[in-house]
Order: C-alpha cells, then structure tokens, then sequence
C-alpha cells in the first residue's frame, strides 16, 4: 500500500512539472535574424524560429533546431561534452571535406553547407544544387594591377609591375612584342638572356593572387618597347601591355 501510494504521488509530481509534450505559447514572439528561407514554425507551431547551420545554437528548450536534421548532410545538435552549456550547437553529420563546387558556381566548404544551399534555393522555387566537382569553383583570371607605363633615362632602375587574381592561382609570365618592318610581331620571354632584367614573382599579397615584376637595372635604350603581362590558369588567360619609354 505504501509503495502504490509512493507511485501515485511521484506520477502526479511529474504531471505538474512541464512536459517536453506541453505546449504554451508566449506572448509575443523573439525576435529571428536568419534567412527566411531557413525559418520554420516552432516544435508548438507558436512563433518562427531559425534553423541552425554549422555551429548555431541548438536547444529544444529555446525553439532552435537545425537545418536538415533527417539528412545525411544535415546537421546535428551536439550537446557540450562538458556539460558546461546547457544548449547544443549545430555541426555537420558528416562533414565530408570539401570544399566543393556547386553547380551554381559558388564554393562550399562542406556538402552539408551545400545541402543546405540547395534546400534554400528549392524553398524560393529555384532549382536545387548539386557537386559540380571536387575543390573551389575555377575561376578565369583577372589582372588586379596592370603594367602600365614606364617613362625613365637610361642608367636608372625601373619596373613593370603586374598582379593577378584567379582559382587556381594563375601563373605570371612577360613578354616583350617587337614590331617588325614586315608588320609581323616577335615575342621575347622575359627576362631571356638580358643580364641587366629580371623577373620577380611571389605568390599573394592575397590567396589565389600573384604578383610579378620585370626590374630593369640599369635601363638602356634596347630595353625601350612594348611588355606583355600573361596571366594563366586552367579557365584560360589574360593580358595586358606597357611601354618602357626612354625619356633623354
Ligand atoms: C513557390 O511556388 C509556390 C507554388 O507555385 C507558391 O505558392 C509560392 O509562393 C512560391 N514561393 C516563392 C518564395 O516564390
Ligand atoms: C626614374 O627612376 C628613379 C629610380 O627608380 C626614380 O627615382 C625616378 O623618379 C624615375 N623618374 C621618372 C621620371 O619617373
């Protein structure tokens, strides 16, 4: 009888507490900042909550879930090892290392990233996105600083300066274009056998960047003319020329 009484009383006490199964609504709803695309309707259909994506909040106890959660390349909510924070954070089930390139000719460091891209654009009614191919979506080279001219007399050090950007990182090389009497063209590669040029390349100042110099020193009436920089990677290539000018 005292046992039976016991249970009774533990099975109301666990009536009176909330239950994960109860609903109730709060007054007015907390302000979301998320997409609207990864906002969904709360576990009581109460308010708008955002779904998490790699290492946001997550806690049932505040209405956070994360995004894509029945997926493979979804997320799951991890709880602090530590039992420190008593909310979780979103991280990718299985993060297969990317990065990766979508269709859609944008860079995902993760598929569960790219997953979650796709599921946004197919909520706006656009298609969804898949692995266009393993690493960084290419990209065709643009210079970010141009030869220019050189204007200069003899005797001094000057240079060509040229600076390109593009995935992979492109590749620099100069040319000199001699304009023949026979209007035909004649390219020397840079710095060719010229003991008074050389070429200077170094990778940056940023990722995907190169940087390139011709030096000339001392300068000299043959070296006037026209320089060509070449920028080249995979997508194909760019250029564009200065003159040294020899002012007396
Ligand atoms: C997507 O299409 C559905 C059905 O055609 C439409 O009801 C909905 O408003 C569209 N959503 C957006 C974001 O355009
Ligand atoms: C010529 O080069 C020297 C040394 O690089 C530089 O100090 C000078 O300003 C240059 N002159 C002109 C006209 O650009």
């Amino acid at each position: 009888m005292k046992l039976v009484i016991c249970v009774v009383f533990m099975l109301l006490g666990l009536s009176h507490s909330q239950s994960p199964d109860e609903c109730s609504c709060p007054e007015s709803c907390p302000e979301i900042s998320c997409p609207a695309e990864l906002r969904v309707r709360d576990r009581c259909d109460c308010c708008e909550t955002c779904l998490g994506v790699e290492g946001s909040v997550c806690s049932e106890e505040i209405g956070r879930f994360c995004a894509l959660s029945d997926h493979k390349y979804g997320f799951s909510c991890v709880m602090d090892p530590t039992g420190k924070d008593r909310y979780g954070e979103c991280h990718c089930k299985h993060p297969k290392k990317g990065p990766f390139c979508g269709q859609d000719g944008v860079t995902y460091k993760t598929k569960c990233d790219l997953q979650v891209a796709s599921w946004m654009r197919v909520k706006r009614n656009s298609s969804k996105v898949d692995v266009a191919y393993h690493g960084e979506c290419e990209e065709l080279p643009i210079l970010t600083r141009r030869p220019g001219n050189v204007n200069n007399r003899t005797g001094e050090k000057v240079y060509l300066a040229c600076e390109a950007y593009g995935i992979p990182t492109p590749h620099i090389t100069f040319r000199k274009i001699t304009q023949l009497e026979d209007e035909s063209e004649m390219f020397e590669e840079m710095p060719s056998d010229r003991l008074n040029m050389a070429v200077q390349i170094r990778g940056g100042p940023d990722k995907h960047k190169i940087s390139a110099w011709v030096l000339v020193d001392p300068l000299m009436n043959e070296d006037a003319g026209l320089y060509e920089c070449l920028a080249s990677n995979t997508q194909g290539s760019v250029s564009d020329k200065g003159y040294i000018n020899i002012i007396h």
